[in-house]
């Protein structure tokens, strides 16, 4: 962790930020380079956007990376994200241990290539136990592709369940739901991201695209989040 004096967490610092990390395309194209530099440039800029919001108290970080639907895209673009993923969890496995930051992926792992499925078992294992703070990596993600392999399972079970049972036979099991939802890159919709979870997630939609949004920008994400009244149907 950088030589940042760690925040309390409090009431008004989100415990779970999630984050569709949207706009890296469109960040390239304003540049004139290739899709993948706005890939490498979001990648980036992901990890030290967790590792600054940990500083600030915040214990976990969702970053949704790849969506299910994102695998309709061309298959060059594809192989360029699965590089990425694969020099991210080389390179900063390691790093990730040391600063205490625990990894944990949600996702569908046949998506992937079998080395890079590999290579996100070993990260997690490598840096279980972190207690600095959880960065979940959404890959290969969508939120009713999680929904329905949990319904499956509840009925493979042959038992009814209850609310909180069904949150456990989900991929997030054991990370609290987000109180944060911010979505950068201008478009207003969730697209598959955490359905379930969500149901009582504060959201916060910026046109910035993901790869300029840095520590100011997080900054007023949480301020305006610790203006909002949650009243989850109290009054
Ligand atoms: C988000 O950026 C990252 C992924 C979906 C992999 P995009 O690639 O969707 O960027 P835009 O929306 O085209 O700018
Ligand atoms: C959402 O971005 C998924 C991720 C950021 C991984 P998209 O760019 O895929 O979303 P749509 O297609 O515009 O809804
Ligand atoms: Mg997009």
């Amino acid at each position: 962790m950088k030589n940042r004096k760690k925040e309390e967490p409090s009431a008004r610092i989100p415990e779970h930020i999630a984050i569709i990390m949207d706009g890296n395309g469109r960040w390239a194209k304003k540049r004139l380079l290739p899709r993948s530099a706005g890939h490498r440039a979001g990648m980036k800029n992901m990890i030290a956007l967790a590792e600054y919001a940990f500083s600030r108290g915040v214990r976990y970080v969702t970053a949704f990376a790849l969506s299910t639907e994102n695998f309709l895209r061309p298959q060059e673009e594809l192989e360029g994200l699965f590089g990425l993923f694969r020099e991210y969890f080389k390179k900063n496995a390691a790093v990730m241990r040391e600063k205490g930051i625990a990894l944990k992926v949600i996702g569908n792992p046949c998506l992937l290539p079998e080395d890079v499925r590999r290579l996100i078992a070993e990260g997690e294992e490598d840096t279980k136990g972190g207690s600095e703070g959880t960065l979940v990596l959404a890959i290969g993600y969508g939120g009713r592709q999680d929904i329905v392999f949990a319904v499956n399972e509840a009925v493979r079970r042959g038992k009814e369940v209850t609310a909180e049972e069904f949150s456990a036979l989900l991929s997030t099991d054991g990370v609290p739901d987000p109180d944060l939802l911010i979505r950068t890159g201008k478009e207003l919709r969730i697209s598959n991201f955490l359905l379930w979870q969500s149901a009582y997630t504060e959201f916060y939609f910026t046109e910035t695209l993901f790869p300029d949004f840095g520590e100011k920008e997080l900054d007023r994400a949480i301020e305006a989040y610790s203006e909002r009244e949650r009243r989850f149907g109290k009054i």
